[in-house]
């Protein structure tokens, strides 16, 4: 696996070390994840020198040394419901490489985290913070309004990147049923940036909202974002919805915050506040219906192999390197960043 990260400005600390502990907040943890250990270490390979960015493209490399490509060669003819095989395989052809789930694979999301992580330099450069947890697994929902400090303080202290020490608990339980029962669940991240001066997005195809948008579809299991009030802004009148303005410490601020910091797909100056929806993992070791591709004729499936039970724990840390990643590019193309 690697990347190609191009258009950092030199100068920017890049420290292998800072990357490698994001990339390992992706492994999976225990017995709630993958028994697949990889070590997913995390070369640099250009574009950095004495952990600065020299203004080359920066090359960042992770091998994949922990492989068992045994299982997948059955889905070439049995494709498995809710992964991409069939989809692959009519796109591509015989010759798709569906090891490991090929270019579909969750591992996708491994550069994307060490990228994300120089991204986050970028942003710290000029005071934006990210930070993101599991708002919800399944059926436990965590329903209070979390600051940033508070996600930074808590998520990254239980392995299902909860907020709240006791809702971490209630989440694990729900994970462990699930597993038990042969089956898997989803959730939703919540991530939020503090920090974006007022401006940050382009008009009229690469708004905020918009980039963002498409960078979290970019994640492998992703069926759903929001910003701020997102889909019950529908449901509220105007005079409940919009962000009234006030002047605090000089500053402007929103008295409450249901535009999610974005408005006319520009960061308003206000906390960003996404949610990203994961369905639940496709691959669960039930039998299940699914096709013999080569009869043309229905067949069931029983999936082998090392599978998350819930991938939401592992993709916290995906979501908040995705949105490091947009915003970085968009305040460098916004001269936000120099
Ligand atoms: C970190 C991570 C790990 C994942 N692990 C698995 C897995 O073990 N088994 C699985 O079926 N899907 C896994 N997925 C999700 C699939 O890659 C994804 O559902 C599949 O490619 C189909 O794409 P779609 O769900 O976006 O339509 C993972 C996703 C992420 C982000």
């Amino acid at each position: 696996m690697g990347c190609v990260l191009d258009g950092v400005p030199p100068g920017i600390e890049v420290d292998r070390e800072d990357l490698q502990r994001e990339v390992d907040l992706r492994k999976p943890s225990g017995a709630l994840g993958t028994p697949r250990a990889e070590e997913d270490t995390v070369e640099i390979l250009a574009g950095v020198l004495n952990s600065r960015s020299t203004g080359a493209p920066i090359v960042l490399f992770i091998a994949n040394r922990d492989t068992d490509s045994s299982k997948y060669n059955r889905f070439r003819t049995v494709p498995r419901p809710g992964h991409a095989d069939l989809t692959q395989l009519r796109k591509y052809g015989e010759t798709v490489d569906l090891r490991g789930g090929g270019q579909f694979s969750g591992r996708m999301t491994a550069p994307m985290v060490a990228a994300g992580a120089v991204a986050r330099e970028m942003l710290r450069t000029i005071g934006v913070q990210v930070a993101a947890y599991t708002q919800q697994l399944g059926r436990v929902d965590d329903p209070e309004d979390r600051t940033l400090k508070e996600v930074r303080r808590q998520a990254r202290e239980n392995p299902v990147r909860a907020a709240d020490p006791e809702i971490a608990l209630e989440m694990i339980q729900e994970i462990m049923e699930a597993k038990h029962e042969d089956d898997s669940v989803g959730g939703v991240v919540r991530c939020l940036a503090v920090g974006l001066p007022i401006g940050v997005g382009e008009p009229f195809f690469d708004s905020l909202e918009g980039e963002l948008a498409k960078m979290m579809f970019s994640i492998p299991g992703v069926k759903g974002i929001e910003f701020g009030a997102g889909f019950r802004a529908a449901g509220m009148r105007g005079s409940e919805h919009n962000d009234s303005f006030l002047v605090e410490d000089g500053e402007i601020h929103t008295v409450t915050n249901h535009a999610g910091g974005v408005l006319g797909g520009l960061s308003n100056g206000m906390p960003l506040d996404l949610r990203v929806a994961f369905k639940p993992t496709a691959s669960i070791s039930r039998e299940q219906r699914s096709i013999d591709l080569e009869r043309m004729e229905d067949t069931t499936i029983k999936i082998e192999g090392r599978h998350d039970p819930c991938i939401v724990p592992r993709a916290v840390v995906v979501v908040e390197a995705a949105t490091a990643l947009v915003l970085a590019d968009l305040c460098l193309r916004g001269d936000f960043i120099a």
